[in-house]
């Protein structure tokens, strides 16, 4: 065969596995092109993912004009993604995927303490010493002094681990999201001591409503689920030698414990706030009513990478207007 028509054969065969016949032999071809992917990791995960896509497309029969809304959708999710807003990770979370991938990806099969990073960490959080406080400009609500331990899991206390906490204000706000309070206000960053124990102290949190001005707040509303999160303090614990662990802790007392917009909230993480009223805080300046919680993180062998922050600054203008959604009963 002369050297053209060689190629021209070799063009034809390679233009035939591409030519579509039927829905079966197109997902064939797609799965076929995924396979000349050098990264193992990457094929798998990019053919399961269109294994399932189009599985999804032919169990739904999903017609052109539901094909096109759901493509403004996702067009939708990283428009409305700022520095200060990150409408994909809470997308994530009110569909529990963050609350799955959390599961199964820590305490190998043994209750874990860890949970979801949420969209509102920011690197970055000043230095708190020990029993110092996060309050960084006037916050309204009942002072909270708040005791962890950071243990291996032979119960060893972990000395010198990092651990970034962080939580709304009673009025339902992230920092990030509220110009009147000062920049880093209820965030801080504290080092474990030789028992692997922090402490500090802050205002405590109300439970929040989730931002509903984008496609999350249109999928509650088709589900008839209300938006709010249960009250709680996020925590991420950072020690080289164990996998670094994100924690959220749920206060006992809130009613949407078992609604949570996000399906976040399990047994290990539900502290005990306690409320003492006429007893002395541990500062001289609180006269009225206090709060104390006091929790146990476990930390797991592994990776100790940081996670990439999901929002990296503060917003601008006025404080937001906060929505709340009825859940129908
Ligand atoms: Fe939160």
């Amino acid at each position: 065969m002369s050297a053209t028509a060689t190629a021209a054969a070799n063009a034809s065969a390679s233009a035939s596995a591409m030519i579509i016949e039927n829905p079966d032999q197109l997902s064939g071809a797609v799965l076929a092109e995924i396979e000349r992917a050098a990264d193992p990791r990457w094929r798998e995960i990019m053919a399961a993912a269109v294994r399932h896509l189009h599985g999804f497309v032919r169990e739904t029969q999903l017609t052109e004009a539901e094909f096109q809304r759901a493509c403004g959708l996702v067009a939708r999710l990283g428009q409305l993604t700022t520095a200060s807003h990150n409408e994909v990770v809470l997308a994530a979370g009110s569909l529990g995927l963050s609350a799955l991938v959390c599961l199964l990806n820590n305490g190998g099969g043994e209750a874990t303490t860890a949970n979801l990073l949420g969209p509102f960490w920011r690197a970055g959080a000043p230095r708190v010493e020990q029993g110092g406080s996060i309050v960084r400009s006037p916050t309204p609500g009942l002072p909270i002094f708040v005791t962890a331990w950071v243990r291996d899991r032979a119960g060893h206390g972990v000395e010198g681990a990092e651990v970034d906490v962080w939580h709304s204000s009673a009025e339902g706000y992230y920092e990030n999201q509220d110009p009147a309070q000062a920049d880093m206000n209820l965030r801080g960053k504290l080092f474990t001591d030789a028992r692997g124990r922090i402490a500090f102290r802050s205002v405590k949190p109300a439970g929040y409503p989730i931002p509903v001005h984008g496609p999350v707040g249109d999928l509650l509303r088709a589900q008839g689920r209300h938006n709010l999160r249960p009250a709680h303090i996020h925590f991420l614990i950072n020690k080289p030698g164990f996998k670094t662990q994100f924690s959220q802790v749920y206060s006992s007392d809130d009613p949407n414990l078992e609604t949570d917009v996000q399906f976040a909230v399990t047994r290990a993480l539900v502290g005990q706030y306690v409320l003492h009223d006429g007893e002395a805080a541990p500062d001289a300046d609180v006269s009225g009513p206090w709060y104390s919680l006091e929790h146990h993180f476990v930390l797991d062998r592994g990776d100790d990478a940081w996670p990439r922050p999901p929002i990296s600054g503060k917003a601008e203008g006025g404080r937001p207007e906060l929505t709340l959604l009825e859940r129908r009963p």
